[in-house]
């Protein structure tokens, strides 16, 4: 089977608050593992980046879908590729700890410490959730 990983940024809708946003999670965890999805969801500053890894068919359905949802606007594709391994196959959708971030994270791929998807390559911002990885700034 083919795998591929997806990564987007998207603009929160305003009213988006801390309910709705464990209610996406919720809603990624129950529908991912049967679907053979594994990735990983930043939410930071009314901004989402999001990670998918899977099939490719599987990602391609769930990428759509998640295009037309109301809760989000500004959808821009930032990287796809197919790939030989996953790298975030320990999180059925992992959730980055903002809290936990540190801003020279930030500063060592962009001209300041904001979490910006929109203005740098989708190589950035794919070295960044590298780097939460592996300094543990994922929660299950
Ligand atoms: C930023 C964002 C990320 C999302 N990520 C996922 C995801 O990883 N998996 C998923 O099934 N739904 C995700 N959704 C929700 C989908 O858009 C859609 O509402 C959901 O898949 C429908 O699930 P249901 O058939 O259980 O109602 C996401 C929505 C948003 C706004």
């Amino acid at each position: 089977m083919m795998l591929v990983r997806l990564m987007y940024a998207s603009r929160a809708v305003p009213s988006i608050d801390q309910d709705e946003l464990h209610a996406i999670l919720r809603q990624s965890k129950l529908n991912n593992p049967g679907r053979g999805i594994t990735g990983l969801l930043c939410y930071s500053g009314g901004i989402f980046i999001q990670a998918l890894e899977g099939g490719r068919s599987a990602v391609s359905q769930l990428y759509n879908r998640i295009t037309t949802d109301p809760r989000h606007t500004d959808v821009v594709l930032l990287s796809y590729e197919e790939i030989g391994e996953r790298r975030f196959a320990g999180w059925s959708m992992g959730q980055v700890n903002m809290a936990r971030l540190n801003p020279a994270l930030l500063l060592k791929y962009s001209a300041t410490a904001t979490l910006d998807p929109y203005s740098v390559s989708g190589k950035v911002s794919l070295a960044l959730f590298d780097e939460l990885v592996a300094t543990a700034s994922v929660m299950c």
